[in-house]
């Protein structure tokens, strides 16, 4: 079966409607709210003048975002809908970003150019079925002394939900809606395959980079699984048996300085 194009297809659905929902709240953007979240603001520190890659940016929101902040941003993604209302919000908000329109594997195999960050966040790797893949793209489009700042989504949650903790070869394959409030009736069919947290630290190091940071999280900034419950000024967290359930992790790695 052709999973890229499966999910690509359900991506360019999706990214319709995720433009027009509360969710992602594209008018509020418009208005000069920042899309990004206190996670990946700390992590990132300052990135005025810095070269960003953003990879799987959907409608370039967190990349404009970043680009409001001083970066030169450069976001991919493989929905030619997502990459075509990113281009229509940076002409809109005349901010310095470049959209590609690419699988992110294709993307990695011809990529030349080098950044000071590459950045990806909150729903990503699932998409993806060669980590290994994914972390050469990552190293490769670093500058020497470059930085990868990565926020997702903790895998305990596909635990919680049923699914494999541990990597697979065949994906889960399931007919679901989208998680915006506007597409509860709308479903598409999707691929994902599980990623261990072991899986994603091991995959960044064996392409020669270095953990500075690695850190998991109970609260997440999006309602976007069954069950989470709001927690006034900290966000939404999930309880097993009375106990928080990790729901996020952060990593930063780094490119040696003399690669
Ligand atoms: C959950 S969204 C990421 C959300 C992101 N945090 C944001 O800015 O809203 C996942 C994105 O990955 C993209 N995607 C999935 N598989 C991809 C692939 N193989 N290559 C490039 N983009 C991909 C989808 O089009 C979608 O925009």
């Amino acid at each position: 079966m052709d999973y890229l194009s499966l999910n690509r297809k359900a991506w360019e659905e999706r990214a319709i409607a995720h433009f027009d929902s509360t969710f992602y709240d594209v008018n509020s953007f418009l208005a000069g709210k920042s899309s990004l979240n206190t996670i990946e603001c700390k992590l990132l520190g300052s990135v005025s003048e810095q070269s960003i890659l953003h990879l799987q940016c959907h409608f370039g929101l967190d990349s404009l975002s970043l680009a409001r902040l001083g970066a030169k941003v450069t976001g991919v993604d493989f929905s030619q809908e997502a990459i075509r209302r990113a281009n229509t919000l940076a002409q809109q908000t005349k901010l310095d970003a470049t959209f590609i329109c690419q699988d992110i594997e294709k993307f990695g195999s011809t990529n030349t150019d080098k950044f000071n960050i590459v950045f990806a966040s909150y729903g990503t790797i699932c998409w993806l079925h060669d980590l290994s893949s994914w972390a050469t793209t990552i190293a490769n489009a670093l500058k020497p002394g470059g930085q990868f700042c990565f926020v997702e989504f903790h895998p305990s949650i596909d635990l919680n939900m049923g699914y494999s903790y541990f990597a697979k070869q065949q994906p889960d394959v399931t007919t679901e809606a989208t998680y915006t409030e506007n597409q509860q009736s709308d479903t598409q069919t999707i691929a994902t395959w599980p990623h261990s947290i072991g899986e994603v630290l091991t995959a960044l190091m064996q392409v020669g980079l270095t953990i500075t940071h690695f850190d998991e999280h109970p609260f997440s900034p999006y309602n976007c699984f069954d069950g989470l419950e709001a927690v006034p000024g900290h966000g939404f967290q999930l309880l097993h048996k009375g106990q928080q359930v990790p729901l996020l992790f952060s990593v930063m790695a780094k490119k040696h300085a003399n690669e």
